[in-house]
């Protein structure tokens, strides 16, 4: 191929996926929570927490059209050390297309024993969420985080973006700590990453 016609191929690649978000945000504008894509500055940020040493797989929720899980596979998680649950199905097909290696889950990541299922990994090194919390109740973040973190061993990070000022994810009410990791200007709009672990006992 040219360089001309790749760099073609590169930006038309570029819109092609942001046209499927924005789409993908017309079709269910509460799960998708962001009418453009997470910036690579961003996806970084987060993939900067996994420990590639630790030997146990990675799982992301609400990976959408998939800037994190490239950030995530840059940092040097095989792709069959990653797990990611994506709820939209043209998502998820957008998924399966770019990264047949992964394990892409089509489920609901807040119902995650279930769409995990038995076969998935017990434990995982981190979490990696770009699920829009702030279009759910602050009960069901809660149980959403207690669920995060019970397949995560203690100290690991959950890390979730959010473009709201606070923690999605009140302090004080339950077995986390909550602490405020980044904020990414490089992001539209500028985004929030916030860390919760389990207390190491
Ligand atoms: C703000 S977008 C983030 C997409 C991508 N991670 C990024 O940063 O560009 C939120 C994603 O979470 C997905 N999502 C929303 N609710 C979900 C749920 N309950 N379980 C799994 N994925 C969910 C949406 O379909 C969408 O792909």
């Amino acid at each position: 191929m040219s360089k001309s016609l790749g760099v073609r191929k590169a930006i038309a690649d570029r819109f092609g996926e942001e046209l499927r978000f924005f789409r993908g945000w017309i079709d269910h504008p509460k799960a998708v929570g962001s009418i453009i894509p997470t910036s690579s500055t961003t996806a970084r940020r987060m993939a900067s927490v996994i420990d590639t040493s630790s030997g146990l797989p990675v799982l992301e929720t609400g990976p959408g059209t998939g800037v994190i899980t490239r950030a995530i596979l840059a940092r040097g998680v095989k792709p069959e050390n990653l797990y990611a649950i994506e709820y939209s199905s043209d998502f998820v097909q957008h998924l399966r297309r770019n990264h047949p290696r992964v394990n892409v889950i089509e489920g609901d990541a807040f119902d995650l024993d279930r769409t995990l299922g038995p076969d998935a990994p017990p434990l995982f090194d981190c979490v990696i969420s770009g699920v829009p919390l702030l279009n759910f109740p602050v009960e069901a973040r809660i149980r959403y985080l207690n669920g995060l973190l019970g397949r995560i061993p203690a100290g690991r990070p959950v890390i979730q973006l959010t473009y709201g000022p606070r923690s999605p994810i009140p302090p004080g009410r339950g077995d986390y700590t909550v602490e405020h990791f980044d904020f990414v200007l490089r992001n539209i709009p500028p985004t929030q990453l916030w860390i919760y672990r389990r207390v190491k006992h």
